[in-house]
């Protein structure tokens, strides 16, 4: 058996197999890595009867690291309730595999900043990091129906509170790094309404004793949803239970112009594989058109070589590249804003509507690879 890291590779739905062969391209040009290709999702249910079947989940436990692209698609929608459903496979292999820290990063390239709906001197300087708590809350707790009456229950315990937060945390100082910039965390709950959430900030607010040099926060989920969109650059990392991360970071990715540009990474305890996954979804509108955009997935792969494989430098050359192609204009459908108003200045290159094999080859090209 050689030593190459072992990737289990989930291509999934829709736009999923077209970014996830993006990303594993890329991966191929950068070194040695073993994949091993499997179904879950839709395209699980189709073949096995269920979205994501023990084998899986055993060889993701057994992998260094899972790419994922998207699951999900009209073809699985049902209102049945005992109907096996897509979204099923991610949540238990977030489950079984323990990923409970979900890390967001929003940083729009300088190229996208008119792509944003928000004004460019809104957006200047953002770069934030949602940390999401993933395997716990009202996604996981009791759920059921009872003739008219539906319920889904929220629960969290101080040990699933405290470990998020470290996460943050540790986020935080990690990237304040030696810039001689406080670090902040902006802890989000509902305090005011929820138990869960008064535990929430108690929690949060005895771990912050142990980093005293980074600054904390607490918005009400609502306010920090205003906050947002109206002073996005003032946040550093923004912590989050399941379901406010859920949305929020959705909220957050737009912020970027596409949310085709934002990666994620999921991780479990220290040394267990992590999963790498575009935020954005299946997309079966334009499944097999080759017109997807593949950089959050590149961005994703970035990911996973940083937390995964500890090679941070690969990563941030990653980072570069994607920036370097927006720079010279190359745009997805997604990106394109179609529309040239005024003849382009002499430094602004005119944007080029290219696909996903084209997108791919400029990173590539980038890099040097
Ligand atoms: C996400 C997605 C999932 C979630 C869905 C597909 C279950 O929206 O990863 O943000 O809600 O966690
Ligand atoms: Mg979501």
């Amino acid at each position: 058996m050689s030593d190459a890291p072992r990737i289990v590779v989930l291509p999934g739905d829709g736009i999923g197999p077209e970014i996830v062969a993006a990303a594993r391209t890329l991966l191929e040009s950068l070194g040695e890595f073993e994949f091993d290709e499997r179904l879950m999702g839709g395209c699980s249910i189709d073949a096995h009867g269920v979205a994501l079947t023990d084998e899986v989940l055993e060889a993701c436990l057994g992998a260094d690291a899972v790419l994922l692209g998207a699951v999900g698609g009209p073809k699985w929608d049902t209102t049945d309730p005992d109907a096996p459903r897509p979204e099923q496979g991610l949540l238990g292999l977030r489950k079984g595999m323990g990923l409970y820290a979900n890390l967001r990063p929003v940083r729009p390239s300088p190229a996208l900043v008119g792509a944003s709906p928000l004004r460019e001197e809104r957006i200047a300087g953002t770069d934030l990091l949602v940390v999401r708590e993933l395997t716990g809350g009202i996604y996981f707790g009791d759920s059921g129906r009872d003739g008219d009456v539906a319920h889904d229950t929220c629960e969290y315990s101080v040990e699933e509170i405290d470990r998020i937060a470290r996460t943050a945390f540790e986020a935080a100082r990690r990237r304040a790094g030696d810039s001689g910039r406080r670090p902040k965390v902006t802890s989000v709950d509902k305090d005011n309404v929820l138990e869960t959430s008064r535990l929430w900030r108690e929690v949060v607010g005895r771990v912050a004793g142990n980093y005293e040099d980074v600054e904390l926060e607490h918005l009400l989920v609502d306010n920090a949803a205003m906050q947002l969109v109206s002073r996005p650059a003032d946040f550093d990392v923004v912590l989050a239970e399941n379901l406010f991360g859920d949305i929020l970071s959705d909220e957050a990715a737009m912020l970027t112009g596409s949310l085709g540009m934002l990666p994620s990474a999921s991780l479990g305890a220290d040394g267990a594989p992590g999963l790498f996954e575009p935020v954005h979804g299946s997309a079966p509108d334009i499944a097999g058109r080759g017109s997807a955009n593949p950089l959050a997935t590149i961005l994703s792969a970035a990911m996973m070589l940083r937390h995964g494989f500890g090679r941070g430098a690969d990563a941030a050359r990653i980072e570069t590249a994607v920036d370097a192609v927006l720079e010279r204009g190359l745009r997805t459908p997604d990106l394109a804003s179609g529309t040239v108003a005024q003849p382009p200045m002499v430094d602004v290159p005119q944007e080029v509507e290219v696909g996903t094999t084209e997108m791919t080859a400029a990173v590539l090209e980038e890099l040097g690879a």
